[in-house]
C-alpha cells in the first residue's frame, strides 16, 4: 500500500478534523500518501482530491466542521455513481480509504467494496451517537455541551418568567443527545423515542406540580419524538398553559471540538490508518470501554440495540432529581 485517501460524508461532526489530522499524520509516519477527497462521495465521484500532508493539517484539531467539506450524494446512491467513484480510485492508486461519517457514510463503504476493488475502514463521525459496537461517536460529545449550554440559558428566562419550555434536540431516532443533556441540564421531562411516555400524562403532571407551586418546566424533546411547535401547541391544548417551543438545530452540529472528541478522533484515525496497513478491510473502528477495535459495517450500521434499559436508568435519575 502507497497511497491512501480520506473523506468525510454527511452531517459534519464536532472533531472531524482531529479525526483527519490524525490519519494524515500517522499514514506520513507510516510512509503513505494521502489524498483527501473533498465534499464526500459527491466530490469522490467528481474526482475533487488534494494532496495532504502533516503541515496542510496543522492548526486544524480545534476547529469545527470538516475542513475537507461533506455532502449527502445523490448519485453515490446509484450503483453507477459507486463505479464512478471505483474508476477515480484506481486512477488515482488509491490502494485504500478512511471514511469518516455516520450510518449513510458507512454504508456508501459497504457499496464501494462490492462494486469495486477496494479496502475501506471506517471511523464513526455523527453527532447522533447512533452506530452499533461502539459506546461513542466522533462529535456526540461536543454536540451534548453544546445543547447543555443552550440549556442553561434557556433556564435562566424559564426561572424567571416561570414559563414551560420544549427544547427539540437532534439524533434522528436515537436519544443519546436528548437523555445526556436532560440529566446535565437538571431538565423536567424528557421525551424520546421509545418512551413510553405521551402527551397527555406530561399535561396531567404539570398541571399537578403547578398546583404544588412548581411553575418552570424545561422539557427536552428528542427529535426522534416529535417536533417543537407541534409538541408545545398539544402541550399547551392540554394543560391551558402557554409553552414556548426552542429548536436548537444544526449548533448542535458547530464549535470547537471538547477534549473527549478529540481523543476520540485522535485515536480512532490513527487506529484506522495501521487498520490498512495490517490489511483490514469492511470495518468500523469502534471504542468498547476504554479500549479500540474493529467491527464488521453490518454490526456498527445494522445491529444498533437501543440501550433500553441504559435510556430508562439515566430517564428515571432525571425524574428523581427533577422532583
Ligand atoms: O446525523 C446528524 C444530523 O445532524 C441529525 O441529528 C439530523 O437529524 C440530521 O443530521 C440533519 O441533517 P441535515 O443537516 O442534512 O438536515
Amino acid at each position: 500500500m502507497k497511497r491512501i485517501g480520506v473523506l468525510t460524508s454527511g452531517g459534519d461532526a464536532p472533531g472531524m478534523n482531529a479525526a483527519i489530522r490524525s490519519v494524515v499524520r500517522t499514514a506520513a509516519v507510516e510512509g503513505l500518501e494521502v489524498r483527501g477527497i473533498m465534499r464526500g462521495y459527491e466530490g469522490l465521484i467528481a474526482g475533487e482530491m488534494i494532496e495532504l500532508n502533516p503541515r496542510s493539517v496543522s492548526n486544524i484539531l480545534s476547529r469545527g466542521g470538516t475542513v475537507l467539506k461533506t455532502a449527502r450524494s445523490k448519485e453515490f446512491l446509484l450503483e453507477s455513481g459507486q463505479k464512478k467513484a471505483i474508476q477515480i480510485l484506481e486512477k488515482n492508486d488509491i490502494d485504500g480509504l478512511v471514511v469518516i461519517g455516520g450510518n449513510g457514510s458507512l454504508q456508501g463503504a459497504i457499496a464501494l467494496e462490492r462494486v469495486g476493488n477496494i479496502r475501506t475502514i471506517g471511523v464513526p463521525g455523527t453527532i447522533d451517537n447512533d452506530l452499533g459496537s461502539t459506546d461513542y461517536t466522533i462529535g456526540c460529545h461536543t454536540s451534548v455541551d453544546t445543547a447543555l449550554d443552550a440549556i442553561d440559558k434557556i433556564r435562566d428566562t424559564v426561572t424567571s418568567m416561570e414559563r414551560i419550555y420544549v427544547v427539540e434536540v437532534m439524533g434522528r431516532e436515537e436519544p443519546y443527545i436528548a437523555i445526556m443533556a436532560a440529566l446535565a441540564g437538571g431538565a423536567e421531562e424528557v421525551l424520546y423515542p421509545g418512551s413510553s411516555l405521551d402527551l397527555t400524562a406530561v399535561a396531567e403532571e404539570i398541571k399537578v406540580a403547578e398546583a404544588k407551586g412548581k411553575r418552570s418546566w424545561i422539557i427536552i424533546l428528542s427529535e426522534g419524538y416529535g417536533d417543537a411547535v407541534t409538541v408545545s401547541r398539544e402541550i399547551a391544548d392540554l394543560t391551558g398553559y402557554e409553552v414556548r417551543p426552542v429548536t436548537l438545530g444544526h449548533v448542535q452540529r458547530g464549535g470547537s471540538p471538547n477534549a473527549p472528541d478529540r481523543i476520540l478522533a485522535s485515536i480512532m484515525g490513527a487506529y484506522a490508518v495501521r487498520a490498512l496497513i495490517s490489511g483490514e478491510k469492511g470495518k468500523m473502528v469502534a471504542m468498547k470501554g476504554h479500549s479500540l477495535h474493529l467491527v464488521s459495517y453490518n454490526e456498527a450500521c445494522f445491529e444498533r440495540e437501543k440501550d433500553k434499559k441504559l435510556n430508562q436508568d439515566l430517564y428515571n435519575i432525571t425524574k428523581l432529581l427533577a422532583s
